[in-house]
């Protein structure tokens, strides 16, 4: 029963001590969330990562990404689990290591030495390294438009990966216009642009998060209709006219904190992840709080991290048959880590 799973899971969790660090990220669901040490967006969970040296185990309760990024920043000594294996993420499955090194050569043929790579931390280890050893950079939702201006301060132009939204966001409110932005088809292996390419200063990679695709214009000009007094808010992963026509935008945590700041009786309508809009909804009673897509909208790779999974993994580190060990190779991990290195000396 769920009971003696929530019983088994607290009396290994007791009886491992500090040997074992549980991690969760906001979109995780309540079954796994509650057992965390701590939990975050995926930028908070990499700097705890990497503070941790004390765990054998930390069980990484997120998608396979931020836990091969825990395995990146923890010493060689330390564990990295992740519940289920299938806990990907559709966005970083947009960008493989073999795109992105037949992308560059074209790119470099059309721009030569003036292109600098950023990568969204939903990316695969061999993407960041990729990017760290071409002395750029990865970002997160949160200081992703501190690291477009350092990256403008590198290079004249930028390739941005995988997610277009986040990096078209960003670089428009930093001033740069649509029509000086191509995309990267990874499929068709061409630029898509019309115009002087000469013009171009960011080069959005053509990925995107299923997710957050769902909130559409269509959620906002309906909520405006019916409900004119709503405070619309969405994550950056939503396209570029979502968030144009939203009343504020940002990442998971400046969700949090502003819904968390914000009046009492005030009224929001979230475009995010479903398990983390519940939980605001569930811990501010005060405000009306709605999904911008009445439907909800959930992470489906987040979800298969449920508390059977949690439990069997962690029983596994009980009997010393640890399973689901996540391994960065030196090699990868070595270029990785500069791109983080990069990113993590400013966040
Ligand atoms: P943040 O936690 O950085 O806001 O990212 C959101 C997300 O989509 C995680 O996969
Ligand atoms: Fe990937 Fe989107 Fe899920 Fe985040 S919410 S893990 S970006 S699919």
């Amino acid at each position: 029963t769920e009971n003696e799973m929530k019983r088994r899971v607290l009396e290994i969790k007791k009886k491992l001590g500090s040997k074992l660090f549980l991690l969760g990220h906001h979109y995780q669901k309540d079954e796994v969330y509650e057992f965390a040490d701590a939990v975050g967006d995926s930028l908070q969970l990499a700097q705890i990562a990497a503070e941790n040296r004390e765990a054998e185990h930390i069980v990484f309760c997120g998608v396979h990404f931020m836990a091969e990024t825990a395995d990146i920043l923890t010493a060689e000594n330390q564990k990295v689990i992740l519940p289920d294996m299938r806990a990907g993420c559709s966005m970083a499955d947009m960008a493989t290591i073999q795109q992105t090194e037949k992308a560059w050569p074209v790119l470099q043929d059309l721009f030569g030495d003036t292109i600098i790579p950023l990568t969204y931390v939903n990316s695969t280890a061999a993407i960041k390294s990729f990017v760290g050893e071409h002395d750029g950079a990865t970002v997160t939702s949160s200081n992703a438009k501190n690291m477009v201006e350092w990256a403008f301060s590198k290079k004249e132009r930028i390739l941005f990966l995988p997610d277009q939204h986040l990096g078209r966001n960003t670089a428009y409110d930093l001033g740069v216009g649509l029509d000086e932005m191509a995309i990267w088809n990874p499929i068709e292996e061409m630029l898509e642009y019309e115009g002087d390419i000469n013009n171009i200063k960011v080069i959005l990679w053509k990925g995107h998060c299923s997710v957050h695709e769902n909130f559409t214009v269509k959620n906002i000009d309906y909520l405006r209709e019916k409900q004119p007094d709503m405070n619309i808010i969405v994550h950056p992963e939503c396209s570029y006219e979502v968030v144009q026509k939203s009343d504020y935008a940002g990442s998971t945590k400046y969700i949090i904190d502003t819904i968390e700041k914000a009046p009492s009786g005030s009224k929001w309508a979230i475009g995010t992840e479903m398990n983390l809009v519940k939980r605001i909804i569930n811990s501010q009673p005060d405000k009306e709080i709605v999904s911008l897509n009445p439907y909800m909208c959930p992470c489906l790779t987040m979800n298969r991290i449920d508390l059977p999974h949690l439990l069997w993994a962690l029983e596994s580190i009980e009997e010393g048959t640890e399973v689901n060990q996540i391994k960065v190779d030196k090699h990868t991990a070595q270029g990785a880590i500069k791109a983080l290195t990069n990113m993590l000396e400013r966040a």
